[in-house]
């Protein structure tokens, strides 16, 4: 079955990538951005596309040529990109899904397979949901998008299931927690906090945190979302049009920090006191209940914290990061 994935040279795309590769797929790539960085090690595994996912004769000649029977969409600008120019923030990760299912619509392509995020949710007040009771999240939790991206993803999501309602397209919208992983760094900005722990930690420099010590956050490695996303791509028929792909526990920086002192035992990490550490003006931070994925799927993270931040360490030494 003909795999194709946008944004698949990404952080989490490179890894779903690299998944389907090993369960003996050759997927095709498609991407507007050819860094192979991430990559590196998986020669001739995949077809590389270039192609804007806003580009829509391009999309439709891509399925058709590669008789794609799925599509993975991962391609998409971070929250603080989207968020500094609204319109093109509106147009990649709005407007480009769009361009991808319609695409999907015309090639006969059979599902789509959308990475959402928990941003979906949107602001997840303290009280109940959020600080200090942490009630786990489930996918019926209202959604109550902030910024530029999480409109976007809402958005997106409500498309895919009007694609699905009205032209028969399978759509499956994955709400992941925050991940962490190699080359977050690049891309990700504010969010890319438990990398900077990690990678400042490795080069030897301290790594100050002023406030956010309290929080606790759903956190997950890279490669259970990547397991997650295959899954849910080569299942049979999934139930359900959201799940959520999370580790279904809180943690704090500072638990994040002592995973990082297992692997650099002289890291300098200091977090300080309070909430948000993330410091965006949105209460994101929630933990998320993953009966669904767990049950439907056979979702089942693999990865504590610490055997995360090692397979991080180990894969930045593997592709000379
Ligand atoms: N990293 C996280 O913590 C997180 C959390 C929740 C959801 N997600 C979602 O997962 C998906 C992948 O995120 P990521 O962290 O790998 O980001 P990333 O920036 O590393 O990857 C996105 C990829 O999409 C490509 N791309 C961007 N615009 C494109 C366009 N117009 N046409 C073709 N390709 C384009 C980029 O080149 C990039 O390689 C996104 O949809 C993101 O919203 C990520």
């Amino acid at each position: 079955m003909k795999v194709l994935v946008t944004g698949g040279l990404g952080v989490n795309g490179a890894w779903v990538t690299r998944k389907l590769i090993e369960r003996g797929h050759a997927p095709v790539v498609f991407e507007n951005r050819p860094d192979l960085s991430l990559v590196g090690d998986l020669g001739d595994g995949f077809e590389l596309v270039r192609g804007d996912i806003n580009d829509l004769a391009c999309l439709v000649r891509t399925f058709q040529e590669h008789e794609v029977r799925r599509v993975i969409h991962m391609a998409a600008l971070m929250p603080s990109g989207a968020q500094d120019d609204p319109l093109n923030g509106f147009r990649v990760n709005a407007f480009g899904t769009v361009q991808v299912l319609e695409a999907a619509r015309i090639a006969g392509v059979e599902r789509v397979v959308f990475t959402s995020s928990r941003a979906a949710y949107g602001e997840i007040p303290p009280g109940e949901f959020g600080h200090p009771n942490y009630r786990p999240v489930g996918e019926d939790h209202p959604l109550n998008p902030s910024l530029v991206y999480d409109v976007c993803k809402v958005a997106s999501e409500g498309m895919g299931m009007n694609y699905q309602r009205n032209y028969g397209l399978q759509f499956v919208s994955l709400r992941f927690a925050t991940i962490f992983g190699p080359g977050k760094l690049a891309r990700h900005g504010k969010v890319s906090i438990h990398s900077r722990m990690l990678e400042d930690s490795m080069a030897g420099k301290p790594v100050r945190i002023t406030k956010g010590g309290e929080q606790h956050d759903d956190i997950i490695y890279v490669d259970d979302v990547a397991e997650g996303i295959v899954l849910a791509t080569l299942h049979e028929r999934p139930k359900y049009s959201a799940y959520n792909i999370a580790n279904g526990h809180g943690y704090a920086l500072e638990d994040f920090a002592d995973a990082v002192r297992k692997i650099v035992p002289d890291a300098d990490i200091e977090i300080g006191p309070g909430l948000d550490f993330f410091d965006m003006g949105v209460n994101y931070y929630a933990v998320f209940d993953t009966t669904r994925a767990r049950e439907d799927l056979g979702f089942e993270p693999r990865f504590s914290l610490e055997e995360g931040v090692r397979d991080y360490a180990s894969t930045m030494r593997r592709l000379g990061l």
